[in-house]
């Protein structure tokens, strides 16, 4: 036992020595250094003990041996048990910083969606679509002819002042209406014919419930026998779909010079069942559409035979649609892009 007299004070020494590093160990790297500096199997402290082995004298080997290797499990076990430690302190710091309040108020995040004008024009798409309806979409810009000679109003035509036109040119002018369409489709196409033409158009007109530039949708269809049944049947599904279930339609007679007849498209009130409210001004109807018979006139302006084709024609406005199918009272509400407003607007 002589030899090992120093033994108890190197292990005791070491001891304290990891105890002393211990208390610095403020991070698993830390702790991990601290393992390497006593436990490195090539160079580690307690290895260097090991190696020494060799100097002892053989019958004492075994016991110095023994005393070494649970030097050695003390500190692994020490060494795990500062990890552990460690990582606890690590983790519930990590949890602290990264702590969510969740009693706080959320923020609120604006999902985009599509403009109402946009979300009405799409399902009117996707109804008359279904019925086989493709599209024409014309341009903004029309001559005074496609805009209005050939729909029937002449220059001197009282109609003209039905709409307020803003001229770029005498030739020239914003459509006043998606009814131009109508004539270049005509003129290209040879029957039967079924188009549909959304666009915007424009009119010198300012009010509540008016807008200097708005949007139309314009169907129409030239074929053999086409008559008023077949517009007010397909006007029956439209308002339905757009509407809902029991929504019924009215024609009422109109005027327009490019149809003949012409007809005033009302339906059945939706707010109040068509037993009278403010929405329909008490009389339970609510006028949605101009429509009517392509004038035989127009017709034969595009080279089409009327007596073997007839054709009908509806010009639908949006912003009037949008208005009353979400409740709107200002037409101006659809064009200031205010979000608070519009995020109101849905489906
Ligand atoms: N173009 C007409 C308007 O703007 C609507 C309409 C279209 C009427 C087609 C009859 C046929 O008022």
């Amino acid at each position: 036992m002589e030899k090992f007299s120093g033994l108890e004070e190197k292990v005791a020494a070491i001891r304290a020595k990891i105890e002393e590093a211990a208390a610095g160990m403020d991070s698993t790297k830390a702790v991990y250094e601290g393992m390497k500096r006593f436990m490195d199997p090539k160079k580690g402290v307690i290895s260097e003990m090991m190696k020494e082995m060799r100097s002892i004298p053989a019958e004492q080997r075994a016991e110095y041996g023994k005393r070494v290797n649970a030097l050695k499990a003390w500190a692994q076990e020490r060494f795990d048990e500062l990890g552990s430690q460690v990582k606890e302190r690590e983790l519930a710091c990590r949890y602290e910083q990264e702590k969510v309040d969740i009693t706080l108020p959320a923020e609120r995040t604006h999902a985009g969606k599509l403009h109402p004008i946009t979300q009405v024009r799409e399902q009117l798409i996707d109804i008359f679509a279904s019925m086989g309806f493709t599209i024409y979409e014309g341009s903004e810009i029309e001559t005074d002819y496609y805009n209005f000679t050939a729909l029937n109003t002449p220059q001197d035509h009282p109609a003209r002042d039905m709409q307020d036109t803003f001229y770029l040119s005498p030739e020239f002018l914003l459509r006043t209406q998606t009814s131009s369409g109508q004539i270049h489709v005509m003129e290209n196409d040879r029957p039967p014919i079924k188009i549909l033409s959304p666009g915007k158009v424009f009119r010198s007109d300012d009010d509540a419930t008016h807008s200097p530039m708005f949007t139309q949708m314009e169907g129409l269809v030239v074929d053999k026998h086409i008559a008023l049944s077949d517009l007010q049947g397909m006007l029956d599904i439209f308002v339905q779909k757009i509407y809902g279930e029991g929504t019924r339609t009215r024609l009422r007679p109109s005027f327009f010079p490019f149809t003949e007849p012409s007809v005033e498209v009302d339906c059945s009130c939706f707010s109040c069942g068509g037993k009278g409210c403010r929405l329909c001004k008490g009389t339970g109807w609510i006028e949605i559409l101009g429509a009517g018979i392509v004038n035989r006139k127009v017709l034969e302006n595009c080279g089409i035979d009327p007596d073997e084709y007839s054709g009908l024609a509806f010009g639908i406005g949006i912003e009037r649609t949008a208005m009353l199918k979400y409740g709107i009272g200002n037409i101006k509400l659809l064009f200031e892009s205010d979000l608070e407003v519009l995020d109101q607007i849905d489906d």
